[in-house]
């Protein structure tokens, strides 16, 4: 008789689990060169091992082991983009050892960041986007620890997305303290993000702000409609993943601390199936979308709005204009 109970079996199942999750991602780890993927995946295994310490179900394990073999699948993928690409610029007569060269000098003595750095300066200063956006972070406490960790990601996207956009904007994540923080600082990188206009601050726009007149929270709940960017506002997006736990949190800020708000004008241009709570990172890239498009919004919901919610273009209607 072994005298295993089933409480040890099942202990035993789950660290033998936790192992394998931990080794594949080892693995991984070894391999990784795209910075992107290795704070992705430092955040992701970081966030299995301080959930560790509390309490680690099966089910997060198996998640987090199935999220890592993606990983892998998309360096796989990414490694036979680029050997293509390689393959076609060697066909094209280019000789790809000394731009590698080239590229390599440039990043060791810096004069390559230098460089890219200068154009995108020059790109946000011809940039269209004159308004501000700010993410708001003041829910932290309202959110599970996948939820910030969700939105970690989120404001990730939203930088990435406004690093490549024509049209950069000003943004700043306001409220930005405790774990979703602790997220962001494990993403390689970080501190350089105010090189692109991208800032983060612990204080609150609204409290700070003293001309309330200038902002604007956007929140699907608002009565108004968005139709176009004013120069001189701020339009704050909330940072909140809730996955529709928390009715009308963002809209019940903005009236208590009497600002104006306004949604997304998706009624005038699209029938969603799925309901039109969009993530942040959505609205944010449906924004951009819309100064790069030269501000058509049935364009830019279309472009941005994931299959899942089946958005169905329709005919305009009246508009309330804010
Ligand atoms: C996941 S939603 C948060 C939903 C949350 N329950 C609330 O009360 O706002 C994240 C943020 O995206 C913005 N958002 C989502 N859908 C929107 C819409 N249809 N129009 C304007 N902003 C929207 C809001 O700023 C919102 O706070």
């Amino acid at each position: 008789m072994s005298g295993e109970t089933d409480t040890d079996t099942k202990e035993k199942e789950k660290q033998e689990l936790l192992e394998r999750s931990n080794a594949v991602a080892t693995t991984t780890n070894k391999r990784r060169r795209d910075e992107d993927v290795t704070s992705a995946s430092a955040t992701a295994t970081d966030s299995i091992d301080k959930k560790d310490d509390v309490k680690v179900s099966k089910n997060q394990i198996k998640r987090h082991a199935k999220w890592v073999r993606k990983m892998e699948v998309n360096k796989r993928r990414k490694d036979q983009e680029k050997s293509i690409k390689i393959a076609k610029a060697k066909a094209a007569g280019r000789d790809i050892a000394a731009e590698q060269e080239y590229m390599e000098k440039g990043r060791k003595d810096g004069s390559g960041w230098a460089k890219r750095n200068e154009k995108w300066l020059e790109r946000f200063e011809k940039s269209s986007s004159k308004h501000q956006i700010y993410l708001d972070c003041s829910f932290e406490e309202s959110m599970t620890y996948s939820e910030i960790n969700s939105l970690a990601t989120q404001i990730r996207y939203c930088y990435a997305d406004n690093k490549k956009a024509k049209n950069p904007v000003k943004v700043t994540c306001s409220r930005l303290s405790g774990e979703t923080l602790n997220h962001l600082k494990n993403i390689m990188g970080f501190d350089q993000w105010s090189h692109r206009a991208f800032f983060h601050t612990d204080k609150d726009i609204i409290e700070t702000n003293n001309d309330k007149s200038k902002l604007i929270y956007l929140t699907g709940d608002s009565e108004n409609i968005l139709t176009k960017f004013e120069d001189d506002k701020i339009y704050i997006i909330g940072g909140i993943v809730d996955r529709s736990r928390l009715k009308r949190v963002t809209i019940d800020r903005a009236q208590k601390c009497g600002i104006k708000t306004a949604k997304l004008p998706i009624d005038d241009y699209l029938h969603l199936s799925s309901g039109k709570a969009l993530t942040s990172n959505h609205v944010f890239e449906i924004l951009l979308k819309y100064q790069e498009n030269g501000g058509d919004w049935k364009k830019a919901l279309l472009d941005v709005l994931p299959k899942k919610k089946e958005a169905i273009a329709i005919e305009k209607t009246t508009k309330i204009l804010i």
